[in-house]
């Protein structure tokens, strides 16, 4: 008998545009759209710059960035997405550029950039050093990595998996790990998180790396 659990999704299905469009197609909104509790807290205090958003899907981070004086790109592999992100700019009266990307097809950011911030963005396992070899290498000198993700203590024995992929979560040191000392640690944390979730766990553990390029 098959289950659908059985069924190991391939890099097309997990990161490809159909999946993707597919999934912001199915309603007006898929997330909060509020900007992530992380980028508020770690970005806050920075003069502002040029920024990328990693994935950005609906765009409440890229929207809160550009209102806080950043000028803003918008990546994402789905066009329904950045529609979204477009729409969600034009409401709050700020400009965001977006662009279509691939990241797993595409080596290269379209790019350099202050600030690249990638939130849950769980990259395929054999493509882990990408947190390097692509998104740091488009920070600029004295420009800001942030990487928020969630962390593997959301998932174990005791709890079920409530992200449906608990293979790609990672720990913050997996990222920093990966980096050497032309680059200063200015987080490296797992930081809890009360989430209003009616299906899943009270609290969520988020993976917190802010590193900053030596200028
Ligand atoms: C979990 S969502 C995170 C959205 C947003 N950053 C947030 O925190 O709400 C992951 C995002 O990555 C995008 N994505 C998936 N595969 C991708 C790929 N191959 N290239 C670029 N973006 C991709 C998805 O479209 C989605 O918007």
């Amino acid at each position: 008998m098959t289950h659908e659990h059985d069924h190991e999704q391939s890099t097309e299905e997990r990161y490809g545009q159909a999946t993707w469009d597919a999934r912001y197609s199915e309603s007006d909104r898929i997330w909060s759209g509020k900007p992530n509790q992380r980028l508020v807290e770690q970005i806050g205090g920075l003069a502002p710059g040029t920024a990328i958003d990693i994935g950005a899907g609906e765009g409440a981070d890229s929207v809160w960035l550009a209102s806080n004086g950043w000028k803003v790109t918008a990546l994402d592999v789905s066009p329904v997405a950045l529609a979204k992100t477009r729409a969600h700019a034009a409401e709050a009266g700020v400009e965001v550029t977006t662009v279509q990307h691939d990241l797993i097809s595409t080596s290269a950011l379209p790019g350099t950039f202050d600030l690249v911030s990638a939130h849950f963005w769980h990259p395929p396992l054999d493509r882990f050093a990408d947190f390097r070899d692509v998104l740091g290498a488009a920070v600029n000198p004295g420009g800001t990595l942030l990487v928020v993700a969630h962390h593997p203590a959301d998932h174990g024995p005791h709890r079920p998996d409530p992200h449906g992929h608990a293979a790609f979560l990672f720990t913050p040191e997996k990222v920093t790990a990966l980096f050497d000392d032309s680059w200063q640690v200015v987080t490296c944390e797992a930081q809890e998180r009360p989430t209003n979730r009616p299906d899943g766990p009270p609290v969520l553990t988020d993976t917190v790396v802010r590193l900053r390029r030596n200028t």
